[in-house]
């Protein structure tokens, strides 16, 4: 057996550091420039005066003349943070992924503004209409000819239909990556969109063109898109016509997402794991399964979940993230698809004032999002819905008295005149809901209820006026906590918030941490206001 020990053979003696003495910073304003230089080494010294300074210059020598060298930390900017080949297969400049927010609060110019900045962003595709995503995606392609971008593709167990359609629509628009999110297991239509972007070149080799960012956050699900998409669903496929036998065979070799996306506490549909005990998991689950099939490029894993700082993005990469994805902060960005009134509360809102709520997209099954609590009783009210439709079998058998507050407060209509919309609503978008609920008053109900649930978060996108109480907004405690880091810069008005700086920011802030923990973690002692990255603004932005 090859021998597996580590050796080392250096010089233990300790270094010196040459160069010109002018280039030594010693105070405060000085020295915090010279560790912003994060493309450039940084080296601690102590000068013949016995002051401590810093310099990114100069050079280190084992011996002879020279300055006593404390500590070293080489350059890291913010560009070589997570993995190189994520940056390469997307065309990135940064390891930095906005995520998806349904009803285009992740907008088409949300994800121009960061594909721009060659970030990846993935617009908010889920509860929108087919008309309205092709506009999107048309915008998208327009202002973004050469970049990388995401659509979301979101499972719909309720509505098949949509996933389906979704699919459908990106095979036909040409759009080469999705950010998969809310599966359970796999579904036809996931595995459609993969197979049918692969082909074969003269030499053998498997090119995909379809891109998978699966957004997991628990181990079984992401196991099943690690391994290649089941034999059954692409021999269905191919007895579908819809992927060629070929198509069918390069499958089963590549794993169904090229990126797992790791999802901790988050805005929305979240598990409410916490980063530190899930990232691990799923990367020791991704090795594991690499040593079984061996594919040519191991999976990425990336983190979301929590991340709206230097610090917490630090932690990740840390960790071993190869990517990072923020979602919360982005809502308070002046691109997002969402009202002044939702931005500007937003900005108001600490880590502790969210809650989970009852999802619109799969209320019968139990289960839950993150919402934000402060500024509106959506939560609560809607944790009520959900009690009443476990309590009881039909809006009949709600109590009178209970009925008519419902109707008064929450639905400011009668619960009949509401089902009557229901109606027309699906009749448009999906019948076959209508056609289920016929002769099954507990589905009615189901379907009642989501019509508050669906449209409450229209009501906060819109900005509309007297529904502030009902207003469901998406929220994590990612916010809070951006909200205190910029608290005193310019970033801390809502107005001044775009993404791609939001974006950067972070970025740099987590490689001028790195510096600071490196050289901290080595013996320096830094004064507390070099320990933070406090965000300046760019020139060109105009500020209110
Ligand atoms: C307002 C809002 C809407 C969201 N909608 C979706 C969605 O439609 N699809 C999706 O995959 N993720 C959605 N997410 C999750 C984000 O894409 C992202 O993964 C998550 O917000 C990251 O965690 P953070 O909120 O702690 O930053 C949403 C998040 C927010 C805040």
């Amino acid at each position: 057996m090859q021998n597996m020990n580590l050796e080392f053979q250096g010089n233990t003696k300790p270094l010196y550091w040459q160069g010109s003495p002018r280039e030594m910073a010693f105070t405060i304003e000085e020295i915090k420039e010279k560790l912003s230089q994060t493309h450039l080494p940084c080296y601690v010294m102590k000068d013949f005066r016995g002051r401590i300074g810093v310099s990114n210059g100069g050079a280190l020598v084992a011996e002879g003349r020279g300055l006593e060298v404390l500590a070293t930390v080489q350059a890291l900017p913010a560009e070589q943070l997570g993995d190189p080949s994520f940056l390469a297969d997307y065309k990135l400049d940064r390891a930095y992924k906005t995520g998806a927010m349904a009803n285009g609060i992740a907008s088409a110019d949300l994800v121009v503004a960061i594909g721009q900045k060659n970030m990846l962003g993935s617009f908010g595709a889920a509860g929108l209409v087919p008309a309205r995503i092709l506009e999107a995606i048309k915008q998208i392609q327009r202002e973004l000819p050469t970049q990388s971008y995401a659509c979301n593709l979101i499972h719909s167990p309720v509505e098949a239909a949509l996933e389906s359609g979704a699919v459908q629509l990106f095979l036909e628009n040409n759009i080469r990556v999705v950010e998969a999110s809310a599966y359970l297991g796999l579904t036809e239509h996931i595995v459609h969109y993969r197979a049918a972007g692969l082909s074969q070149d003269a030499e053998g080799n498997t090119h995909i063109q379809n891109r998978v960012l699966a957004k997991i956050s628990r181990t079984e699900v992401a196991t099943h898109f690690m391994k290649p998409a089941p034999k059954a669903m692409l021999d269905a496929l191919v007895a579908k016509n819809k992927i060629t036998a070929l198509q069918a065979q390069l499958a089963a070799e590549i794993p169904m997402a090229d990126d797992i996306t790791v999802e901790a506490d988050s805005g929305g549909h979240t598990d409410n794991r916490t980063l530190v005990a899930l990232l691990p998991t799923i990367i020791k689950l991704r090795d594991e399964l690499q040593q079984v099939y061996q594919y040519k490029q191991a999976i990425r894993i990336g983190a979301a979940g929590g991340i709206s700082t230097p610090a917490s993005a630090l932690a990740a990469f840390m960790m071993g993230a190869a990517y990072i994805v923020t979602g919360s902060v982005n809502q308070a960005c002046v691109e997002a698809g969402t009202s002044e009134h939702v931005r500007k509360l937003l900005q108001t809102v600490a880590s502790t004032d969210v809650m989970m709520a009852p999802a619109s997209d799969m209320f019968e099954m139990g289960v839950e999002l993150q919402v934000l609590k402060r500024g509106t009783l959506f939560g609560p009210r809607a944790k009520k819905l959900y009690e009443y439709y476990k309590l009881y079998k039909s809006i009949d058998e709600i109590p009178t008295a209970e009925r008519e507050k419902l109707e008064k407060q929450v639905f400011k209509k009668p619960l009949e005149e509401i089902w009557q919309m229901c109606i027309e609503f699906f009749q448009e978008r999906d019948p076959e809901q209508i056609a289920r609920a016929k002769d099954n008053p507990h589905r009615k109900m189901a379907l009642i209820f989501r019509w508050y649930l669906g449209l409450s978060s229209n009501w906060a996108n819109a900005g509309t006026k007297d529904r502030v109480p009902d207003m469901q907004i998406w929220c994590g405690p990612a916010m809070g906590a951006f909200n205190d880091w910029v608290r005193g810069t310019y970033l801390e008005h809502y107005q001044n918030r775009t993404v791609a700086d939001v974006g950067e920011h972070i970025m740099q802030g987590a490689a001028y941490l790195y510096r600071i923990q490196s050289l901290k973690m080595q013996g320096v002692v830094f004064p507390s206001t070099l320990e933070q990255y406090v965000p300046v603004r760019k020139e060109e932005m105009e500020l209110v």
